[in-house]
C-alpha cells in the first residue's frame, strides 16, 4: 500500500493538470449544441481508463450520451466494485458572476476553482488516480474493479437505465462506489446514506393569443401571471410549508424516532446556516429540523417562473400567457410518476375556465434512495474515513438526487457506498464551483483505504 501512497503525492501536480484538461471540456448535457464537447469529454474518459490500466476499455453509445466503461478483473476470489460517476457538468449561467472562467480550472488558496471541479469531474479523477497508482506500482488492485462514466447524470440519465437493462451481467457487482456528494466539513467527515427523488415540471398558462395593451383590455379578460402565481399559491401551505397536492404524502415513509435521534446528532447550527447563505432565517415544514427538512422530508419547489414585460422600463401590456418550472424532491417510498401525476391533475383541477392550463413532464425523474447503515461497505467506507479524517464519520442525507442509485438498487439489486469528497460550499451548479485539494487528496487516501477494507472484510467472511 505505501507504493500506492506514495505514487499518489508524487504524482499530485501531473493530476491537477490532468483534472484542468477535464475541466476545459464544456461537457454541459442541458444544452443540445455541446454535443460535440460531450463526445470529447466522453474520449477523455475513456483515455484516463486506459492510462489508468484498465481492461475492456470502451463507449458505450446510447440514446443519448455515451457510457464510458472499464474494467480490471485480476482478483481472484475477491469482491468487485462498481464505481460510477458522471462526465457531463450542468451549466455556467450566469456567466458575470464566475471570478474566473469557469472551464479554465484555477488553483486560489488550496481551492481549485471551475465547473465540475466538485459536481463530478474532481470527484470521478479520485478514483481514475487511486485505479492508476494500484496499477502502475504494485500492478494490482485488492478488488475487481469495474468503472462506468455516464454523461446524463445532470439531465436525469435518461438512458442509463436502458443501459443497465441491458448489461446486467457487465455490470454485476457487490457494491457500487459513489463519489459525487458532499461531507459536513473539513473536520467533520461523513458518509451519505440516502438521496432524495424528484420529478420536475413546467405549467403553463394561456389567456390570449397574443400581448394586448393593459389599459384598452386589462379588466376584460383574466391574467395569466395572476391565475399561474394562484395556482402554484396552492400547492404549498404558507404557513406549515405542507405540500398541498392530494395524495403528496401518500406513500412517504415515516421518520423513525430512532432515525430522527440520530439525525439531531449531526453537527448544525440555524443561525449559521442561514448566515452562511446569506438568508433572512431558515424556513421551512413545520414540525421538522432544518437537516430533516433538506434530506428526509419531500419538497415542492418553484425554480423559475417568466411571462410579460421583465425588461427595462415600463411595458403596459396584457400579457398572453405566463410560465412557472417546478420541481419536488421526494423521499422513499413516492413514485415520482405518481406524484407528476398527482400535480398534473391537481393543476387542472384548480385551474379557473377563463384561462387555458398545459403541465409538462420533463424527462428527468427519479426515486429517492436509502442505503441501510449495515449495508456491506458501510463499515469498510467508515473505518477508510476514520484512518484518513481521523474521526468517526457522521452519516447523513442528502437532500439532492443521483436517480440512478435507486436504478441500481432495483435492477441489480446492489446498494451504493456515497463516500463523497465534496463540501457544503463548493458551489454546485452555482458560479464558482470549486474544490478543496486537500479533498481531492484525502480522497484518494480514503479510497485506497476503502478498496482495502472491503476486500479485507469480504474475505474475513
Ligand atoms: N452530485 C449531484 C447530487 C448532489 C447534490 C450531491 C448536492 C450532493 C449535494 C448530482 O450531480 C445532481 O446535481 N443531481 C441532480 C439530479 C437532477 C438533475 C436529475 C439534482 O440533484 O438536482
Ligand atoms: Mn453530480
Ligand atoms: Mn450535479
Amino acid at each position: 500500500m505505501k507504493e500506492v501512497v506514495d505514487y499518489l503525492k508524487a504524482n499530485q501536480d501531473r493530476f491537477l493538470e490532468e483534472l484542468a484538461e477535464f475541466i476545459k471540456i464544456p461537457s454541459i448535457s442541458a444544452h443540445a449544441d455541446r454535443r460535440k464537447d460531450i463526445s470529447k469529454a466522453a474520449k477523455f474518459t475513456e483515455k484516463q481508463l486506459k492510462a489508468a490500466g484498465l481492461k475492456n476499455v470502451k463507449q458505450y453509445p446510447t440514446k443519448g450520451n455515451p457510457v464510458v466503461y472499464g474494467e480490471w478483473m485480476g482478483a481472484k476470489g475477491a469482491p468487485t466494485i462498481l464505481v460510477y460517476g458522471h462526465y457531463d457538468v450542468q451549466p455556467v449561467e450566469p456567466l458575470e458572476k464566475w471570478k474566473t472562467d469557469p472551464f479554465e480550472m484555477t488553483i486560489k488558496g488550496g481551492k481549485m476553482f471551475g465547473r465540475g471541479t466538485s459536481d463530478d469531474k474532481g470527484q470521478v479523477f479520485i478514483h481514475f488516480k487511486v485505479i492508476e497508482a494500484y496499477l502502475k506500482t504494485v500492478k494490482k488492485l485488492p478488488v475487481n474493479i469495474k468503472v462506468i462514466v455516464e454523461g446524463e447524470e445532470e439531465v436525469g440519465s435518461t438512458n442509463l437505465v436502458d443501459f443497465i437493462k441491458k448489461h446486467r451481467a457487465l455490470l454485476k457487482s457487490d457494491t457500487i462506489l459513489i463519489s459525487d456528494t458532499n461531507m459536513i466539513g473539513k473536520t467533520k467527515p461523513s458518509i451519505t446514506y440516502g438521496l432524495r427523488g424528484l420529478t420536475y415540471l413546467e405549467v403553463s398558462v394561456k389567456s390570449l393569443s397574443g400581448d394586448q395593451h393593459s389599459g384598452t383590455f386589462g379588466g376584460g379578460v383574466a391574467n395569466p401571471i395572476q391565475v399561474l402565481s394562484e395556482l402554484l399559491v396552492k400547492c404549498k401551505d404558507p404557513k406549515t410549508s405542507k405540500v398541498k397536492i392530494p395524495g403528496f404524502y401518500s406513500d412517504v415513509v415515516p421518520l423513525s424516532r430512532k432515525e430522527r435521534n440520530e439525525l439531531a446528532k449531526i453537527p448544525h447550527d440555524d443561525a449559521m446556516y442561514a448566515k452562511n447563505l446569506g438568508a433572512v432565517s431558515t424556513f421551512g415544514e413545520k414540525g421538522y429540523s432544518t437537516i430533516e427538512r433538506t434530506g428526509a422530508r419531500p419538497t415542492f419547489e418553484i425554480n423559475g417562473i417568466w411571462g410579460g414585460h421583465t425588461g427595462a422600463g415600463v411595458k403596459t401590456v396584457l400579457p398572453a400567457e405566463a410560465h412557472a418550472k417546478v420541481s419536488m424532491r421526494l423521499v422513499a417510498n413516492q413514485d415520482p410518476d405518481k406524484i407528476a401525476k398527482a400535480f398534473k391533475d391537481y393543476i387542472k383541477d384548480i385551474t379557473p375556465d377563463t384561462v387555458k392550463v398545459d403541465v409538462k413532464l420533463y424527462d428527468n425523474n427519479g426515486y429517492a434512495a436509502l442505503t441501510p447503515l449495515t449495508a456491506d461497505g458501510m463499515k469498510a467506507a467508515s473505518t477508510a474515513i476514520k484512518k484518513v479524517f481521523k474521526k468517526d464519520p457522521f452519516f447523513t442525507r442528502e437532500g439532492g438526487s443521483i436517480p440512478v442509485v435507486a436504478d441500481f438498487q432495483h435492477l441489480l439489486g446492489v446498494d451504493a457506498i456515497l463516500l463523497g469528497f465534496g463540501l457544503p460550499d463548493d458551489n454546485l451548479h452555482a458560479p464558482n464551483e470549486k474544490m478543496d485539494i486537500s479533498q481531492f487528496r484525502n480522497g484518494m487516501q480514503t479510497t485506497v483505504h476503502f478498496l482495502e477494507e472491503y476486500a479485507k472484510m469480504k474475505s474475513a467472511g
